[in-house]
């Protein structure tokens, strides 16, 4: 098995803002408080356009965070980093990696943000990672696995610390999609690790917050949102025609169907099955 991942093509990141309470926050404050929060401005400041790049945010509870920002108004969104060599599609769709019972229990949790630091439901993370003795499966889903964030953005997932493997520190993969945009790919690091300042991939934006087996982190997608209702709802399934995606189906070319509220068509034939679900599979379904 190689251990080598592709240099970085790192690029421009910005940094995180200095500034208190904003939009974002504000935002933010009434998705825990359930108040209704009158907004400032408009969305020029979120305007900007930048490649698929997405960036970090953070922090439990909105409690000032030593090393990684919280969502601030006109923040970047969370860096992307290299895949590496190890992804594989079709993880199975869970919040308990196969083989976290061995290794350092961790659970890491957090939330997906928009530009504009509301919530993001039903956004897509896929994990994958090493385990404690620094191997990746590459014939099942040992330590794989996707799921989706609650209504309120969240997620959690129970995994253990990933090993280190050579020219490697300790580090998570994900890949993050909101609903109907594109794919963040990046991976999570861990503080304290010795091996972090030789790691060439290693940036500290993407730094976990750990206390104890509790590791957090949240990510701020590239995704504009419309600064009315904190947590806009997906969008309804079409009327009329596909129905909701299941496994176990024989889809057609030209099939239309609905999976947590967007719809997508299918572009190939095929009998469809756990882990293919139309999110996953570009080359199966085309989002429409
Ligand atoms: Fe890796």
């Amino acid at each position: 098995m190689s251990t080598h991942e592709d240099p970085a093509p790192d690029s421009p990141q910005a940094e995180p803002t200095q500034s208190g309470i904003t939009r974002k926050t504000l935002l933010r404050a009434a998705v825990v408080t359930g108040f209704a929060v009158p907004l400032l401005g408009t969305g020029a400041a979120m305007a900007e356009e930048r490649s698929p790049r997405f960036t970090t945010a953070a922090g439990p509870g909105g409690s000032p965070l030593a090393v990684t920002p919280e969502c601030h108004d006109g923040d970047a969104p969370t860096i992307a980093e290299i895949e590496g060599p190890y992804f594989e599609p079709g993880s199975p769709q869970t919040t308990v990696l196969q083989g976290s019972n061995s290794g350092t229990h961790l659970v890491l949790s957090g939330v997906v943000y928009g530009l504009s630091c509301a919530p993001i439901a039903n956004a897509l993370l896929d994990f994958w990672q090493a385990d404690s003795g620094g191997n990746y499966d590459n014939t099942g889903y040992k330590l794989r696995g996707h799921q989706y964030t609650d209504s309120q953005g969240r997620y959690t997932l129970t995994t253990i610390v990933p090993g280190l493997y050579p020219g490697r520190t300790k580090h998570i993969h994900v890949k993050v999609q909101a609903p109907n945009q594109p794919i963040l790919t990046t991976q999570l690091y861990f503080p304290g690790v010795s091996q972090n300042s030789g790691d060439a991939y290693y940036d500290s934006r993407l730094l976990v917050n750990l206390s104890g087996s509790n590791a957090t982190y949240d990510f701020v997608l590239n995704v504009q949102q419309n600064p009315g209702p904190p947590n806009p709802p997906p969008p309804p399934p079409p009327g009329g025609g596909g129905g909701t995606w299941v496994a176990g189906h024989t889809y057609k070319a030209g099939d239309v169907v609905t999976y947590n509220g967007s719809t997508y068509v299918c572009v190939q034939g095929h009998t469809s099955m756990t882990g293919w679900e139309p999110p996953n599979v570009p080359a199966l379904w085309r989002l429409q």
